[in-house]
């Protein structure tokens, strides 16, 4: 589907749809502008003057724009990504992700005394309160690293109260900051915590990549030296999962944020919105599919049993809402993926995900849906090489995308037209019915 910045073109002034309601015989005139209807503008078709006017149904949003953004393109039938204009494979080839973070939220790239500026903004700003320590101390030994996250960085809002003054743009600009930079660190205290190991804090001669991973790993050396390309897998990672317009989680952040709230709590929503198994989840069940699937010579048994499923067992990584060829991500993770198994050795699950890929791109079930790998599908393998939990894959997306839900947040926040998100419904339930209980509350409630 292509996005509506190159769809505007084929609008001209003065285009409409003309609609003809066959209960009354009435016509109407819908102005049309870059390809999109209003909806609004069908509250004038009713049938009676007290009718509360025609609306649009959209479960999960299928057709629905429900915003004007500049920052994501996507052009799912072609496989484009691309951030504020830039392609994504020029962007993970050439940039950081602190350089395409501060892209995604100021629309241009840094010169260099910005970039620099907001280097060294974020390196300071790394450290946390060490009531949050505590705080994640609190957590039983097995908790997922992704509820520890969520109340981690919901728990930011009450350390920085002042971030609720939201129109405040110096607000605006020191949330952005200490979301980016406490991430990384709330991040690897959940990791620690799970592991029984002492939290290490940030070491901030280090860049962001290093830094995370010396949070994560450094044990007693003085100063932690991440392997060179598992700093710079990190960093890509972090910039093709910056952003992805509006997915679930970004949805998220949107209507939560709508409310006014601070950025601290909607980014929340955004994480816990990430955390479910058809989001964020997917690299987690990536690789607890190959686990299941153990050996190439399962898979064919495997394939049916998905195309059997009827709608229940899926083949995890593959199929994306807005992508119908190949995700440009996939690609560029499938050869990073190469890069970082030469460090850490082969491994048994690669082979099985790529006999997967070979067979399912061949398969008529999959060829018919357009059901291709997304980013999910080698992302697994490569933190799994990195020695990162699977539980924890999500973690590392969460990291990355809060760049793009702090992007997302303000275009909506400075958007005139936004107001508080409150989608309609088509009630289904019951009309109006007396009250009679089969209760006995007499020995709890006086009545
Ligand atoms: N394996 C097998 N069949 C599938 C799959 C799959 N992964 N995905 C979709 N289908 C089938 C589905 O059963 C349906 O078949 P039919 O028309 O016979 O009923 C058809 O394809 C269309 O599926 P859909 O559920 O209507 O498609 P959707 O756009 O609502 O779902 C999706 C998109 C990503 C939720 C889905 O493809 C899926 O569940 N994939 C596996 C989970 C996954 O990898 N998610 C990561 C998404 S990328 C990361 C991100 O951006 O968050």
């Amino acid at each position: 589907m292509p996005g509506k910045t190159e769809a505007a073109s084929t609008a001209t002034p003065g285009d409409h749809l003309e609609i003809k309601d066959s209960r009354t015989g009435k016509s109407y005139t819908v102005p049309i502008t870059d390809d999109t209807i209003r909806t609004a503008d069908l509250r004038q078709i009713k049938v009676k003057d007290e009718d509360f006017g025609m609306m649009g149904y959209d479960p999960a949003f299928m057709n629905t724009a429900s915003c004007r953004s500049a920052i994501t393109y996507i052009d799912g039938d072609k496989g484009i990504l691309r951030y504020r204009g830039y392609p994504i494979d020029q962007l993970s080839e050439k940039a950081s992700f602190l350089e395409v973070a501060w892209l995604l939220r100021k629309g241009e790239l840094p010169t260099q005394a910005e970039y620099d500026q907001f280097t060294h903004d974020i390196t300071f700003h790394t450290y946390v309160h060490e009531n949050i320590k505590q705080f994640m101390e609190g957590f039983r030994y097995d908790a997922h690293p992704m509820s520890m996250l969520t109340a981690g960085i919901a728990a930011l809002s009450s350390f920085y109260p002042t971030a609720k003054n939201i129109h405040d743009p110096r607000e605006r600009d020191i949330a952005f900051i200490r979301l980016l930079a406490k991430m990384p660190t709330i991040a690897a205290f959940a990791y620690r915590h799970v592991k029984g190991m002492p939290y290490v804090y940030p070491d901030n001669a280090l860049p962001y990549a290093e830094n995370f991973l010396s949070m994560i790993a450094r044990m007693s050396e003085p100063r932690y030296e991440a392997h060179p390309a598992y700093a710079r897998a990190i960093d890509v990672l972090f910039i093709l999962h910056a952003d992805h317009e509006q997915n679930c989680s970004t949805s998220a952040v949107r209507a939560v944020g709508s409310s006014h709230v601070d950025p601290y709590s909607a980014v929340a929503a955004g994480i816990a919105a990430l955390y479910g198994p058809l989001h964020g989840g997917a690299n987690e069940a990536v690789l607890r599919m190959l686990t299941e699937i153990g050996d190439p010579k399962n898979i064919p048994a495997f394939i049916e049993n998905v195309k059997n499923g009827e709608g229940e067992a899926r083949l995890m990584g593959f199929g994306h809402r807005v992508y119908k060829s190949y995700d440009p991500r996939a690609t560029i993770v499938k050869k990073l993926c190469d890069d970082v198994l030469k460090v850490s050795g082969s491994n048994k699950d690669m082979d099985i995900a790529l006999e997967l890929e070979r067979i399912a791109l061949s398969d008529e079930y999959f060829i018919k849906r357009k059901l291709y790998p997304n980013v999910d599908f080698y992302t697994g393998l490569i933190y799994q090489a990195m020695k990162f939990p699977t539980d924890y894959f999500t973690v590392l997306f969460a990291i990355a995308r809060t760049s793009g839900w702090v992007a997302q947040w303000e275009e909506m926040l400075l958007d005139k037209e936004q107001k508080i998100a409150r989608p309609r419904q088509i009630f289904t339930g019951h009309g109006e019915r007396k009250y009679k209980s089969t209760l006995n509350y007499s020995h709890t409630i006086k009545k």
